[in-house]
């Protein structure tokens, strides 16, 4: 049996993932979620798998060197996917430190405690190991209208303190397979959305205020653009550079699927009112007249646009999943789990809601 080792696996795509490879492989694998449950971090993603006997959980940070070396020492491990991260960018753009220390040390540890546990005495790895170390579009920088897409080959060009903290992870990475041949995948994936997303990104933010009649805060002048993704499509993508994926390769992963924020905005709540029963009372306050817009976000990167020709052509993989088609299914999640979004938006989900938008 196939041993995978997921850190931030009750985050938003680690969660989704660990849905996938359940689905996907049921009891022939077994996964162990390694996660210190951050704001981001939630065990009520994961409630549907907690019982199965293939599935462990372990409380623990990633910057914890003994705790992750205790992992690797219990458990064969065959399998490492590296979600775990802080990974929102306003945040770290008030308070960069946390970015540096689990995004870039964190990733240290991780692949420090995965090469001892794998290396041969002779400086060879063990067969069928791999490291898949799940990054970002956002480490390219910033694209004008017009220019071509990011690919595998465009230098890194962070902005933000957080895209430099990921740049500076998939360096690490890069650094342990030139150095060591260590066996690790890199993937660079463009916005995702879907399911169990924590509303202080721009989709489920959108969805939950425009439900309750909140303001729709839009940085700038609205036009930036992202390369939107339903999550579980990402989550295939990882499972088949896992499975095909050339060692030592990098991978984007994206959906061709460019829109502006403003536009994003607009389908989001043409949708609401296309789904929400006649009598519903929240039809009444989905309405354009929220769309309000603040200041800019600082540094804005303008697009982000991935090429995903490589991961297309070498593994065969390719999005399946249309943006309205997701957007449909997003929203008939966030409807059948209003009790979800009720807990991660008390507490301090208030404090961040309010030193952010002044509201
Ligand atoms: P998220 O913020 O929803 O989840 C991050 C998870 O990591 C949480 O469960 C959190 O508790 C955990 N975590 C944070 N710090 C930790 C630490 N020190 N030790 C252990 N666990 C820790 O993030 P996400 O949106 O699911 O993103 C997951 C990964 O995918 C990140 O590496 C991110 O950079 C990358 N990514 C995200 C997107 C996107 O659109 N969300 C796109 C491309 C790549
Ligand atoms: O591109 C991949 C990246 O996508 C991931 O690496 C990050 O982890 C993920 O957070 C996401 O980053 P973005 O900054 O692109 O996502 P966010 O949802 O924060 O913002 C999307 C766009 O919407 C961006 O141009 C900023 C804008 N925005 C966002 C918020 C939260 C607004 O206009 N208003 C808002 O309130």
């Amino acid at each position: 049996m196939r041993t995978y080792l997921v850190t931030g696996g009750a985050g938003f795509i680690g969660s989704n993932y660990i849905h996938y490879m359940f689905r996907k492989y049921g009891d022939t694998i077994r996964i162990i979620n390694v996660d210190c449950l951050t704001y981001a971090g939630n065990l009520e993603n994961l409630k549907a798998v907690e019982d199965r006997d293939n599935y462990v959980f372990v409380k623990a940070d990633i910057r914890d060197r003994e705790a992750i070396e205790k992992i690797f020492g219990e458990y064969d491990i065959d399998r490492v996917v590296h979600f775990a991260a802080e990974s929102h960018v306003d945040r770290s753009i008030r308070n960069p430190e946390v970015f540096v220390e689990t995004n870039v040390l964190g990733t240290l540890v991780m692949l420090n405690a995965a090469k001892k546990a794998w290396e041969n005495p002779d400086g060879s790895f063990k067969e069928n190991k791999k490291f898949l170390h799940v990054s970002t579009d956002e480490v390219y920088g910033s694209l004008e209208e017009g220019d071509t897409y990011f690919y595998e080959t465009t230098p890194l060009d962070p902005h933000s303190p957080y895209s430099a903290s990921k740049a500076s992870s998939d360096m690490l990475v890069k650094a342990y397979i030139d150095t060591y041949h260590f066996p690790a995948n890199i993937t660079n994936c463009s916005n995702n959305y879907g399911p169990y997303q924590f509303p202080e990104k721009l989709i489920p933010l959108i969805i939950n205020n425009a439900l309750q009649g909140k303001k729709l805060p839009v940085y700038g002048d609205g036009k930036n653009v992202r390369d939107w993704l339903y999550v579980d499509d990402h989550a295939k993508a990882i499972d088949m550079v896992q499975e095909q994926g050339r060692l030592g390769e990098r991978y984007n992963i994206g959906g061709h699927n460019e829109k502006q924020n403003i536009e994003i905005i607009h389908i989001i709540l043409d949708t609401l009112q296309e789904m929400l029963p006649k009598g519903d009372p929240r039809r009444e306050l989905v309405s354009e007249k929220l769309i309000t817009y603040v200041e800019d976000r600082k540094g804005h990167d303008r697009r982000y646009a991935i090429a995903p020709d490589k991961i297309k052509e070498e593994i065969g993989w390719y999005p399946e999943t249309m943006f309205r088609e997701g957007i449909r299914l997003t929203i008939q999640w966030f409807f059948e789990h209003e009790e979800w979004m009720k807990n991660v938006t008390s507490g301090d989900y208030q404090k961040y809601y309010a030193e952010m938008y002044q509201a």
